[in-house]
């Protein structure tokens, strides 16, 4: 079995679209590919209602009751330990983690570790893109599957999106056109990462 572990911090729509891809395309069954835990660094994050209904195991690390991000990060392998062995290395998935990874953390991890960013990456790699992107004068927008790496919003692209900028556009009206597109092509760039497509 090969486990998918997600990593949210808030709506969790790319973990949801990545679940339900999962599930129409049949990845347990034909693949053997599960979508095995979501851990979220918010209690109230909104996805972990939609993982539990879904019957998927959901852990909350707050990182605020950590001293430092070396024991957050910790505690995070320590539940994705759970659902991954020597023989069966979990796909690590942040979807929408708002949290910034230690260079051990990311190592561990490397070539199975995943991000989806909100622009055309290199382009406007941090927070706030969408503004950015309308203050450059864009014309275009979209958003990047990376694997990750230690430097933030760096990494070997895996996939990319683009949506037009519209005149009237606000940081709102783009990010909800980009983040469709988003729910697209997360869930097929880890099928082509898994092979399984
Ligand atoms: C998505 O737009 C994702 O690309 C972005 O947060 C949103 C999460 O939405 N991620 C980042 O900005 C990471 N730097 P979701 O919780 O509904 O998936």
């Amino acid at each position: 079995m090969k486990n998918i572990v997600i990593l949210i911090s808030g709506n969790g729509s790319n973990m949801a679209a990545i679940v339900q891809t999962a599930h129409l395309e049949h990845w347990a069954t034909q693949w053997d590919v599960h979508v095995a835990a979501v851990i979220s660094n918010k209690t109230d994050a909104k996805g972990l209602d939609f993982a539990r209904s879904h019957g998927i195991a959901t852990e909350v690390v707050n990182h605020k009751a950590y001293a430092n991000r070396e024991n957050f990060d910790a505690a995070i392998v320590q539940h994705i330990n759970k659902f991954e062995d020597a023989n069966h290395p979990a796909l690590v998935v942040l979807a929408g983690f708002m949290r910034i990874l230690t260079p051990d953390f990311v190592n561990r991890y490397a070539g199975r570790l995943v991000n989806i960013h909100p622009s055309l990456l290199p382009a406007f790699p941090g927070l706030h893109t969408h503004q950015r992107a309308l203050d450059a004068g864009c014309k275009v927008a979209g958003a990047t599957v990376h694997l990750v790496t230690p430097e933030i919003d760096h990494g070997p692209i895996l996939a990319q999106a683009i949506v037009p900028v519209l005149s009237d556009d606000t940081a709102d009206t783009l990010a909800a056109r980009v983040l469709t597109q988003e729910h697209l092509i997360y869930p097929r760039a880890i099928a082509k990462l898994l092979q399984i497509s």
